[in-house]
């Protein structure tokens, strides 16, 4: 049983503008789909949400004279979620390339050896991590590089500021400089004791890594095969569709396959728990699979822009049935920002003829990505009983921020505010299981 001095050391009420999506919203004005409390309140207890509401109603259930936190007037939100980046890639950043395989080429694949270092990946995995927390996010899908050593060091970091965090090493066996090429059985042999040291350690899980077909023989497709049946909890990753180019190459080397699709549909790699950067060149077949697999396509508008790789389908896909997510795949994206991530994907929707309104923006960068990951019992809401990762976010970060408030805003148009102008300085602080981590 818990005494009633230790529940009150462990709860803290944070007070501010409160908002929690429910369901994906259908346009602008659907206030059915989000909880919103002017002046609200979300009580923390041992890291988990105990509750949110009315400041005056969730005060009156606290326990007498806890620590209180009073961000008012800034908008007290769900910490965002990035379903696709590569830790590794944190120096590869705005390298200028004409396309995703000379990209691949001369920058990442030289950078990504550097992770043979442990010491180097640890020193990195902290910045990594203090710069999504900087930037409002708590949780990511995180690619490392092929060494093994590379995804301890992210455990590890991600273990100690709490995070919830998934992640998986690279499995790649070929097209890529020796040094960063394992083998099929090596490769299997490290994801599995790496499955054994960290998959559901406290708010960690593992996810298989092919990086992409053209980094993998048919052998190492094999083995994470063998890995997905053996771990079918685990997550998969890795790149679906992303660049013309790209596709090509993949299905020269796998021409027994009907397309791209196909060949992750042929080692068992689609599913519920499989998540697909880029998903952009797809036909009615491999959309068709994605839907029947319930597999989740990632968009990731940023970096497709940025390597000149093309417009994803938000709408077709969704209105096929696809699961979606959004994420910023740094090193080929552009901004650590969910923010700016989601106003380079209003527009990239835009140029195809979609609307992305700012509620359902907002709703993917928080319990849209929990879903895609299944994990809506978890994060993404701000619901009792889910974990208290937060941010708070200020819709007058900047002098042109105010200026454009001081025009007036309903919730709506300050979200859409916010995505447009906003980035890390609009972030106020970032909470991980209740505790406030933001850095200067
Ligand atoms: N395809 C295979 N590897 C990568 C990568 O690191 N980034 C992107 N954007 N696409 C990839
Ligand atoms: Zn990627």
């Amino acid at each position: 049983m818990v005494n009633s001095s230790m529940a009150q050391a462990s709860q803290h009420l944070i007070r501010g503008r409160v908002l929690s999506f429910i369901s994906e919203p259908q346009d602008s004005g659907d206030s059915r789909s989000y909880d919103y409390y002017e002046d609200g309140a979300v009580l923390v207890e041992g890291g988990l949400i105990k509750a949110m509401g009315d400041y005056a109603a969730i005060a009156a259930q606290a326990m007498p004279g806890i620590p209180q936190t009073d961000h008012r007037p800034y908008l007290i939100m769900p910490g965002f979620i990035d379903a696709h980046i590569h830790f590794p890639q944190s120096q590869v950043i705005a390298s200028y390339a004409a396309e995703l395989l000379d990209w691949l080429n001369d920058y990442t694949f030289i950078e990504e050896q550097k992770y043979a270092d442990e010491q180097f990946g640890e020193h990195i995995a902290e910045r990594f991590i203090d710069e999504l927390l900087r930037h409002g996010t708590t949780t990511v899908a995180a690619y490392g590089s092929v060494h093994p050593q590379s995804v301890d060091a992210f455990f590890r970091a991600s273990e100690r500021r709490a995070m919830r965090n998934i992640a998986g090493k690279v499995m790649m066996d070929r097209n890529a400089p020796a040094a960063l090429c394992d083998t099929a059985q090596s490769s299997y042999d490290d994801t599995k004791a790496l499955i054994a040291r960290w998959h559901g350690k406290g708010r960690l899980d593992y996810a298989i890594t092919p990086r992409f077909a053209i980094t993998s023989t048919p052998a190492q497709l094999e083995a994470a095969q063998a890995l997905v049946r053996e771990y079918p909890d685990c997550y998969v990753q890795t790149h679906l569709s992303e660049n013309h180019a790209e596709i090509e190459f993949t299905c020269s080397l796998y021409p027994d396959a009907p397309d791209y699709t196909g060949i992750y549909e042929h080692y068992g790699l689609l599913g519920e728990k499989t998540l697909l950067g880029h998903c952009i060149h797809l036909s009615g077949r491999e959309v068709r699979i994605l839907a029947e697999s319930r597999s989740v396509a990632v968009f990731c508008p940023t970096s497709n822009l940025f390597l000149g790789s093309g417009l994803f389908d938000r709408d077709g896909l969704r209105d096929a049935g696809v699961r979606i997510a959004v994420a910023t795949d740094i090193g080929g994206g552009t901004s650590w920002s969910m923010l700016r991530t989601l106003d380079e994907g209003y527009k990239v929707l835009q140029l195809r003829g979609q609307r992305l309104n700012p509620l359902a923006s907002f709703y993917m960068m928080t319990l849209g990505n929990a879903r895609a990951l299944s994990m809506e019992d978890k994060i993404g809401t701000l619901q009792a009983g889910t974990e208290a990762d937060i941010v708070v976010l200020n819709s007058r970060a900047t002098a042109a921020m105010r200026l454009r408030m001081d025009a007036g805003s309903n919730l709506a148009q300050e979200l859409f505010l916010l995505q447009t102008l906003g980035d890390d300085r609009a972030v106020v602080q970032t909470y991980v299981a209740g505790k406030a981590v933001k850095s200067a």
